[in-house]
């Protein structure tokens, strides 16, 4: 029987390319979207032209109850689950001063509540040997203050993945936390000025920016076999960058 994972924003960025990868290793992929369903059947789409199989799912994860709508609409497409992958995430920089209480409890909403309901609700269809990837952020690594909730939010993801770890480790479940560098998203749309893109490039060992598939495939290891005596770990996927 083939494996069924959930990919929370499966539909834009990074999200997309660990489904399109999942459903190359003969994954079904939940393609989950908050606001995008267009992306997010283009991402199905793409899948299934591939041969793959893959269905979408809507939910604003900053709203009421929506970890209970997606879970009830994951259930008419699929029985049972082998994979989350909890890499829907929101931000933009805010320092210190221009925080607010709303922006504040939107993003904690986002990343770091919805995930752990995610998981909490999610749990009874989690089937034991199964996996968790959190997708959190190199900027729990090094000093963030340009968007300081941002990085508490990752934070946060990075003390549920340890505490799940040792939780779900009797099931043969892992957790693991993949920590992206700066990538080629929409989220990062101020690449778009060359100086700022050549500054980000810097960043990196290598001196390039980071694609959606170099965090994938680290995803998509996470989720296999391979990562079975792994658990509880946060892996820097940011081509070594401020090393
Ligand atoms: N890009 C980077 O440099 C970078 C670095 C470190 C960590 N990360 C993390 O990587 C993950 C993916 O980021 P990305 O760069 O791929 O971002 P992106 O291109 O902006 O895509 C974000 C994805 O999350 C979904 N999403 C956003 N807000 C949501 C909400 N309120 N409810 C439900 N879904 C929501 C979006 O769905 P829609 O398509 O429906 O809007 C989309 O699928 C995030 O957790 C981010 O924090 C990114």
């Amino acid at each position: 029987m083939s494996r069924t994972a959930l990919v929370t924003g499966g539909s834009r960025g990074i999200g997309r390319s660990i489904a399109l990868r999942l459903a190359r290793d003969g994954v079904r992929v939940a393609v989950h979207y908050g606001g995008n369903e267009v992306a997010a059947k283009q991402t199905v789409d793409d899948i299934r032209a591939a041969g793959g199989d893959a269905f979408a799912l809507g939910a604003d994860l900053g709203a009421a109850g929506a970890v209970e709508r997606l879970w009830s609409e994951y259930d008419v497409h699929a029985d049972g689950l082998d994979i989350l992958v909890n890499n829907a995430g929101t931000g933009k920089q805010q320092s210190l001063a221009e925080v607010t209480p709303d922006w504040f409890d939107r993003l904690f909403a986002v990343n770091a509540k919805a995930p752990f309901f995610l998981v909490q609700q999610g749990l009874s269809r989690l089937r034991d040997g199964g996996r968790i990837v959190n997708v959190g952020s190199g900027v729990t690594r090094v000093a963030f203050p340009q968007d300081i909730v941002y990085a508490m939010t990752k934070g946060a993801l990075n003390t549920l993945t340890l505490a799940l770890a040792k939780e779900l480790g009797p099931r043969g479940i892992t957790v693991n936390t993949v920590a992206p560098g700066i990538v080629e998203t929409e989220m990062n749309g101020w690449l778009a000025d060359p100086a700022a893109a050549s500054a980000a490039a810097a960043y990196s060992a290598f001196g390039r920016i980071g694609q959606p598939d170099d965090i994938a495939d680290v995803v998509a290891f996470f989720a296999s076999g391979q990562a079975r005596w792994i658990t509880g770990q946060w892996i820097d996927v940011s081509g070594g960058s401020l090393l």
